[in-house]
């Protein structure tokens, strides 16, 4: 039989088979071994896979992007050819992913489809604010529509699969990757990496506009030894289990088809073959059934992590611990077949391995249409459609954090001239942060600039650069004062590179770098009585004690994406009463680092009377409070929290608790207020921490407006692991609804 031949009588023995197992499935549809309608599909296709075949599916190469298209090494080709891909990134667009698939399907023996993975953080080609910023929107149906939208436009441009999110809990601002998370708290994280995957996977993956999700860095990556990436992780349960786990397991609760693991080791065994983590917790406990993708070259790094000998150690302690698919390190490729034949792997590994990749495939719909992806209508109807624009610029206007407004400082009145001033101003590439994606960091970003020539005539507006980011150079000042002399208020916008954050930029000092706050500094020398309008974009909280000493306002817009300049000025002039809260610390100086609102209270906590006492656990040279505490977040207006009750003083063990709070906006200006729900479990067999988030509410109020927002507890959302078992333990708990995290406990009730 000739070549074609083959193949064709090969697929026709699939799919007959796929159709005979079909029926069969669908007998026992509600069996448990009918787990998923692909099962009988998957198991006649892998009865006519060889084991080198099989191992292709567990491999992933990088095609890499030039301007001119996708950059593709003759060797990849080679490897697609003889079916020892699986999966290929960094590749996209129609073209692109078309001709690899085309490779995949009409040149390999069995037409097995390739998988396309792509970062797609915050957006793909219409960026959204940073992922730490949308957090600090604390509003769950943006981040969902958000992630909804990257999917359209990935899906539209032949991408089956994000790396996203990111739900690695983060508490140091010197890490550069806490630009990619929801930030410090667990129960926020939890509830946005939800969302995230919600809006990626939507509610059916076999449409071509879902794509897969991905929980990473499995796990503890946000606790690397003093920020810097990639550094060790050493916590205890208490940490891993009751922080660092839980917005993973939220993922799995929410569906999450895939899990990446993190560069880092945990506890001694690095991730990608720590099989504690891996297939104790993930399969074992949380039943996820979905398949786990290793960081970029991770197998190849253990060697270095001095866990593994060499690479075919590290692919046998890969695949032993839970690992399905190699990211580039090409040791499945190279080393697993001898691993199999010589015993060392059992081949139910790389069986298994195999069998959960295709299955993704077949939920995406790629067996019944390899390029339902590769539409070239598609793709030009739907990236960058107008209405995703919008939603970008309406996610800016809901990020932006106001820090602080002194004497109403903000909203800007159109009437006045506005110096503008700093290197950020203009700037369009830095606005998409670190995860631009696909994004167009020159034509499509709407600078700060352009955001404000909305609002505000020309003529009003004097610009000036002041500095550069970093960098020494003072010798544009004299510019920057003049304008600002001329103006009514200033406006500067300041911050860091979008390199300064994201993978690799770990930084020991985390206040505004170069000259910029000596630039402020000269310009409120020179216009002592002018107010001075902060406006931020970074990717961590800063070291911002002498700005706030500064500027009478501060907005934290983090990078606000493709339209950012849009939301950015939308609540510069009060179009949008700022409404974001932090879902982080920031610090008064570094030395504070770690800081976070849910710390434990230690067994000398300073006393209220006095914050000085000797033998108490603070500081000689600044105080233990934060500069800006985790859910503050000014607005235009303000709002009033009253009346607190509660269902019932005590509750047992399956009663629900309600608690409520009576909301009103006293100010002038309509607006959101984020409404979060804070409980203290006082004593425990381990300590608790002083504070934790237990719920929020994102509510409306018209100037005037009441509302009573209630909360509803169980003693479900009351456990915490106590080194041995999850436990809910009986005693008193302090409950409060507030605007902040800042706040004295003042109520309690009783479990019993
Ligand atoms: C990052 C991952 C990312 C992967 C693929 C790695 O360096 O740590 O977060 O998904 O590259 O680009």
């Amino acid at each position: 039989m000739n070549k074609t031949l083959t193949k064709t009588f090969i697929l026709l023995l699939v799919i007959t088979a796929f159709s005979c197992k079909t029926e069969s499935n669908n007998s026992n549809a509600n069996t448990s071994e009918a787990t998923t309608p692909y099962d009988a599909k998957v198991d006649s296709l892998m009865s006519l896979m060889t084991p080198q075949e099989k191992i292709g599916q567990t491999v992933m190469y990088s095609g890499g992007w030039s301007v001119t298209g996708p950059v593709v090494s003759s060797n990849n080709q080679k490897f697609i050819k003889e079916g020892s891909v699986g999966a290929m990134l960094n590749v996209y667009s129609v073209k692109g992913t078309r001709d690899l698939q085309k490779m995949a399907v009409e040149e390999t023996r069995l037409g097995i489809p390739l998988l396309f993975g792509y970062d797609v953080i915050h957006g793909f080609k219409t960026i959204f604010p940073i992922n730490l910023g949308l957090a600090a929107s604390w509003d769950l149906e943006d981040i969902e529509k958000g992630s909804r939208i990257a999917a359209e436009e990935a899906s539209a441009e032949g991408i089956h699969w994000t790396f996203a999110p990111m739900v690695d809990i983060a508490r140091d601002p010197r890490w550069g990757r806490i630009s990619e998370g929801a930030g410090e708290d667990v129960y926020l994280g939890s509830e946005i990496a939800k969302a995230y995957v919600k809006g990626f996977q939507g509610d059916d993956l076999s449409k071509h506009n879902t794509i897969l999700a991905c929980a990473k860095h499995f796990v503890g990556y946000g606790a690397a030894q003093a920020g810097r990436d990639y550094h060790t992780v050493n916590m205890g349960m208490d940490e891993l289990r009751n922080v660092y786990l839980p917005p993973f397991e939220a993922a799995v609760d929410a569906g999450v088809e895939t899990f990446m693991t993190a560069f880092n080791e945990v506890n001694g065994v690095p991730a990608t073959g720590n099989k504690f983590i891996f297939r104790d917790i993930l399969r074992d406990e949380w039943g996820f059934n979905g398949f786990v993708v290793t960081d970029y070259t991770a197998i190849n790094e253990l060697v270095m992590h001095g866990f593994a000998e060499d690479r075919k150690h590290a692919t046998e302690l890969a695949i032993k611990a839970g690992v399905d698919q190699d990211m580039m390190s090409s040791a499945n490729r190279e080393f697993l077949e001898e691993l199999a034949n010589e015993g060392t792997v059992n081949i139910a590994l790389i069986n298994d391995a195999c069998r959960r990749i295709l299955l993704a495939k077949y939920k995406l719909g790629l067996f019944d249409d390899p390029y339902r992806y590769c539409d070239e209508q598609r793709e030009k109807e739907v990236v960058y459609k107008p209405e995703f624009l919008e939603a970008a610029r309406k996610s800016a206007a809901m990020c932006s954090v106001l820090l602080k407004n002194d004497d109403e400082t903000l909203p800007l009145d159109k009437n006045q001239t506005i110096a503008l001033i700093g290197p950020l101003v203009k700037d369009k590439e830095n606005i998409l942060g670190n995860w631009g994606a696909a994004g167009d960091r020159k034509g499509k970003a709407i600078s700060i600039h352009q955001g404000i020539q909305d609002y505000v005539a020309d003529s009003k507006i004097i610009f000036a650069k002041g500095c550069e980011i970093e960098g020494d150079d003072a010798s544009e000042f004299g510019q920057a004062i003049s304008a600002a002399r001329r103006a009514d208020k200033v406006v500067m916008v300041l911050g860091e590179d979008y390199d300064m954050s994201g993978e690799a930029a770990s930084r020991t000092n985390i206040k505004l770098p170069g000259r910029q706050t000596d630039l402020i500094k000269a310009i409120r020398k020179a216009v002592p009585n002018k107010k001075i309008i902060l406006v931020l974009m970074n990717g961590r909280p800063l070291d911002l004690s002498e700005e706030d000493i500064l500027a009478d306002a501060i907005l934290e817009t983090w990078f606000p994406g493709t339209s950012g300049g849009y939301g950015v000025a939308d609540v510069l002039f009060g179009a949008y009463n700022p409404s974001a809260k932090l879902p982080v610390t920031f610090p008064r100086t570094l030395g504070q680092v770690p800081i976070y609102y849910n710390m434990k209270n230690t067994g000398r906590p300073i006393p209220d009377h006095d914050p000085h006492e000797d033998y108490k656990s603070h500081y000689l040279d600044t105080p233990n409070t934060p500069l800006y505490p985790f859910g503050h977040g000014l607005s235009y207006t303000t709002f009033e929290y009253s009346d607190t009750e509660f269902s019932s003083k005590i509750i047992g063990f399956s009663d629900t608790l309600t608690v409520s709070a009576t909301i009103t906006n006293t100010g002038d200006y309509d607006g959101y207020e984020v409404v979060q729900f804070y409980v203290h479990d006082k004593v425990g067999s381990i300590t608790r921490p002083v504070k934790e988030l237990k719920g929020f509410q994102k509510v409306f109020l018209k100037k005037g407006e009441s509302k009573t927002v209630s909360f509803e507890l169980s003693a479900e959302d009351l456990k915490f692991y106590n080194l041995e078992e999850f436990t809910v333990e009986p005693g008193v708990f302090e409950i409060a609804i507030k605007g902040t995290s800042d706040f004295d406990f003042e109520q309690s009730f009783i479990l019993e």
